[in-house]
């Protein structure tokens, strides 16, 4: 099996990475940007590192060559100068898209959100749901997972989670009392080698959220419970971090924004979660939390 992946440096790609070498008969074109993102990628005979540019259609077909499934996964929440939604979401989207069906890539799997819609009001769940069509209507065998807040060594939810939690006092948006089912990495990582081991015969949509719904006010106090803290949780009111995020992301270019307190602050409701079709057992989040407080320990 041959697997073309892009972003192989995001975090779901560096965890990605680590399941995948696991396996006997796989190659990986690990696609990235920078030679920065190149230093960061396991070295393994099994892995080619291709740098690739968006912009470039001929290197983006170039690195897809010979490949069963493309992997997409570069894609953005926090827009700042050089990087939006536009760009990272949905013209990166379309390019890979492109690319794969040039080089006759046979499918393309697509990290989406859950909440995605083209005819969202949010503009992140817009474009990730603009990127969900693009791939659907591709012409290739499409996969599209939609995920909640992602835990695993490394995530940016983890690192939130963490720096909320090992402080004496948490200022939460709106009290964190917004719930969700945060996904462990290693269970998205084996949906990913699930489809790309069973690809559908031509689209399918796929909701995968984690065993347990939690307001991220509780998860904070059980991950401090964790780590023998005791944690006093304080609010800060939404309209006024909304606010602030406003002009802030407006003299800077980028940074949180309403947008993105919009995204971090819904309500997760899913009526299927797909772990049973895509054949995961899902991790205790007492157990994804051992893990993220280990590794950061390290
Ligand atoms: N983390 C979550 O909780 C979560 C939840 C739902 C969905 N997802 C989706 O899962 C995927 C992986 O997420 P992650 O958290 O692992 O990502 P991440 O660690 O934040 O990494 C983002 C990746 O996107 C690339 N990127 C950024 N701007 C880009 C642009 N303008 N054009 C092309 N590539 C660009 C980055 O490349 P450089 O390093 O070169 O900048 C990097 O490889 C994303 O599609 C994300 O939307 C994540």
């Amino acid at each position: 099996m041959k697997i073309a992946i892009t972003g192989a440096n995001s975090s779901v790609g560096q965890i990605l990475l680590g399941h995948l070498l696991k396996l006997d008969d796989v190659e990986i074109v690990a696609g990235i940007r920078s030679d920065k993102a190149r230093a960061s990628l396991p070295q393994s005979d099994k892995i080619t590192p291709s740098l690739i540019d968006y912009q470039d259609p001929a290197s983006l077909e170039a690195s897809m060559a010979g490949c069963d499934t493309v992997i997409h996964l570069a894609g953005i929440l926090i827009e700042f100068r050089g990087s939006n939604y536009a760009t990272a979401n949905v013209a990166a989207t379309q390019a890979v898209s492109d690319a794969a069906s040039k080089a006759g890539v046979a499918h393309i799997l697509f990290i989406s959100v859950i909440g995605a819609s083209p005819d969202s009001g949010n503009a992140y769940f817009r474009s990730k749901g603009a990127g969900e069509e693009i791939v659907k209507q591709s012409g290739l065998k499409a996969s599209v997972i939609r995920t909640p807040m992602l835990l695993g060594p490394g995530a940016a939810g983890a690192s939130s989670l963490l720096g909320a939690a090992s402080g004496d006092k948490a200022k939460v948006l709106g009290g964190g009392n917004y719930t969700m089912r945060p996904l462990d990495i290693d269970d998205l990582s084996q949906a990913i080698i699930h489809l790309c081991q069973n690809p559908p015969e031509s689209t399918v949509l796929h909701e995968l959220v984690g065993p347990e719904p939690i307001s991220y006010r509780d998860l904070i106090s059980r991950t401090a419970g964790k780590l023998n803290r005791e944690i006093e949780i304080a609010s800060i009111p939404i309209w006024t971090a909304k606010l602030g995020a406003a002009i802030g992301s407006m003299l800077k270019g980028g940074g949180i924004s309403p947008t993105v307190i919009d995204v971090i602050t819904l309500d997760e409701k899913v009526a299927h979660n797909a772990d049973g079709d895509l054949g995961i057992n899902l991790t205790p989040l007492e157990n994804t939390l051992n893990k993220i407080i280990t590794a950061d320990s390290k």
